[in-house]
């Protein structure tokens, strides 16, 4: 935290449906204090909007809490450091399907060390969430070969939260049913 300007905790609905994780603030991010604004932030953007969503829909943090120098990779002590704060926003948010962004996000959270290219595009199970893995947007940035996977990515989004929709309306509607 010595060398932060900002806390970067994590934004957005408190009802969130879906919660983002990433890997830690970058340098945007640390002067803001708010996670996902540099030119990932603005790519995760356009890619929520494929899935039907927009930043208020949404909740979005990263592992570290804190932008780590010239954005190196964060050490083990850091990554326990922030592990409760990640630990009590998903348990508060409690959100439907967690998308980790990322291979360093997507390792933390399915506690694997299996890489992301074979992960991603699944719906994985860990304690009460499921987790959909995609690449980071700064990686689909930088190699527009993942472009077309990381927006299939959020395509499945789209799907999964219209059928639960779907599901519950129709639940809804029996429900209703029953009682005319
Ligand atoms: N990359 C991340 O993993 N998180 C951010 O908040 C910004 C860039």
């Amino acid at each position: 935290y010595q060398s932060r300007h900002n806390i970067v905790f994590g934004v957005g609905n408190p009802r969130a449906r879906v919660m983002f994780i990433g890997e830690a603030p970058g340098r945007n991010e640390d002067l803001q204090g708010e996670p996902f604004v540099g030119a990932a932030g603005k790519y995760l953007n356009e890619l929520l909007a494929i899935a039907g969503l927009s930043r208020e829909d949404v909740y979005i943090a990263n592992v570290l809490k804190c932008r780590p120098p010239s954005n190196r990779d964060p050490r083990p002590e850091e990554i326990q450091a922030c592990t409760p704060f990640l630990r009590e926003q998903t348990r508060t948010i409690n959100p439907e399907y967690i998308v980790t962004l990322g291979n360093f996000s997507t390792k933390f959270i399915l506690q694997t060390n299996t890489g992301i290219t074979r992960l991603r595009g699944k719906i994985h199970v860990t304690g009460p969430f499921r987790v959909i893995p995609t690449f980071h947007p700064a990686a689909a940035i930088y190699d527009r070969s993942k472009i077309g996977a990381i927006e299939q990515d959020f395509d499945l989004i789209k799907l999964l939260l219209d059928t639960d929709a779907a599901r519950e309306k129709a639940g809804r509607d029996d429900e209703e049913a029953n009682h005319d």
